[in-house]
């Protein structure tokens, strides 16, 4: 996507060949600044400390975070090492196990004189596959989006309210719930999006917010306890937010929050999508709120906030007396009831085995 005019991907190989490059999401958007991830060890910092997020950017960093730590050494043994420190740096978003089991039953079986090369490679590879991926989702959601503008006889925007970002920050481009937006918006159908700010980190009011603007797409931001007075008033067409793992059933995990959403859409008959890439459905899975693994973030992501003071000083602040604890999931699950269905690479289908199994129908063996 564009920033001021130049196309960005939100992770790449240096022009050195010898190390990756990402936009540092810990800055923004009061600073747009690229960092350099030289070893395992800076790839797995940016993953735990969430200079990159977003299942997919996950993935994609950590697929680079092997090839980083080849360079170390190219042994089974080595290999091993370097699959079990990514996949421990977050637990809940399956696209990072994906994305390193990917590299090692590629590398494996390779001698170990060419495992490096072909580590490049298959990062490289999984970033453009993502990229295809999320445009897909894109062309899938924006019809969706069509057919509510249609629906309301072409007047006015089509209001989406998205949670958290699922944009292209959160991808190496594109986004997924993001996608469709951007779609639709560059066929002409004009779109106004509510962004939740969505604490404690605050992706919505930081990145959503700040990809929205820079795409010249219409937008507001909301305090994320606005989205069920606006769903009752017939302010909201439809809901499309982002997914870290869905179980084969079509139960979506996804950042603390979205479940408040769903609910809100299901009793206010609202629409309420999640877009995601195959590679974020754990087919192992059958049950979200008994079998996803939730991460439990630090109390001060709860207890203090970041952002800009007049005088252009990026500060953190208390919004809690200094003996009150916190507690800090990151993650909640929305049930595949509540979902109005799944938009893919591969189309639309239903929240449930069966619809996943439609269009995946390779990932159902037994
Ligand atoms: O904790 P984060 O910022 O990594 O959480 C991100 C989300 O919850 C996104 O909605 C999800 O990863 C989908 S990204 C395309």
């Amino acid at each position: 996507m564009l920033v001021d005019g130049k196309a960005y991907r939100s992770i790449w190989l240096a022009a050195d060949g010898k190390t990756v490059e990402i936009i540092d999401q810990t800055l923004l958007p009061f600073q747009f600044q690229v960092a350099r991830l030289a070893s395992l060890g800076d790839a797995a910092r940016a993953i735990r400390d969430m200079q990159v997020r977003g299942a997919p950017l996950i993935g994609a960093t950590a697929a680079y975070g092997v090839w980083l730590g080849l360079l170390q050494g190219t042994t089974d043994a080595h290999l091993r090492q370097i699959a079990d420190e990514l996949v421990a740096c977050r637990p809940t978003a399956v696209n990072l196990r994906w994305a390193v089991e990917r590299m090692l039953s590629l590398l494996l079986p390779l001698p170990e004189a060419s495992r490096r090369e072909a580590a490049l490679a298959e990062a490289g590879l999984i970033c453009d596959e993502d990229v295809r991926t999320n445009e897909a989702i894109g062309q899938h959601g924006s019809a969706l989006i069509e057919a509510i503008w249609r629906k309301k006889g072409e007047q006015g925007e089509v209001n989406l309210l998205t949670h958290c970002n699922a944009g292209w920050l959160a991808t190496v481009d594109w986004g997924t719930a993001l996608a469709p937006v951007y779609a639709a918006a560059a066929r002409g159908i004009p779109v106004h999006v509510w962004v939740d700010e969505t604490r404690p980190r605050n992706q919505g009011a930081s990145l959503t917010a700040w990809e929205l603007g820079k795409a010249g797409i219409d937008h507001h931001l909301i305090a994320d306890n606005a989205g069920g007075h606006l769903m009752q008033h017939g302010m909201v067409d439809l809901c499309i937010v982002g997914s870290d793992r869905t179980t084969a059933s079509g139960d979506v995990c996804n950042k603390i929050g979205t479940y408040l959403k769903a609910l809100a859409a299901h009793a206010n008959q609202v629409p309420f999508y999640v877009a995601l890439p195959g590679s974020t459905v754990d087919w192992r899975l059958r049950d979200g709120l008994a079998e996803i693994p939730i991460e439990e973030r630090s109390q001060d992501e709860v207890r203090y906030m970041q952002g800009e003071d007049a005088g252009g000083m990026v500060r953190r602040l208390a919004i809690a007396p200094k003996q009150t604890g916190a507690f800090n999931p990151a993650f909640d699950v929305t049930p595949a009831h509540l979902v109005s269905g799944l938009i893919t690479e591969r189309g639309v289908c239903a929240a449930s085995l069966e619809g996943l199994g439609s269009l995946f129908p390779e990932q159902l063996h037994d």
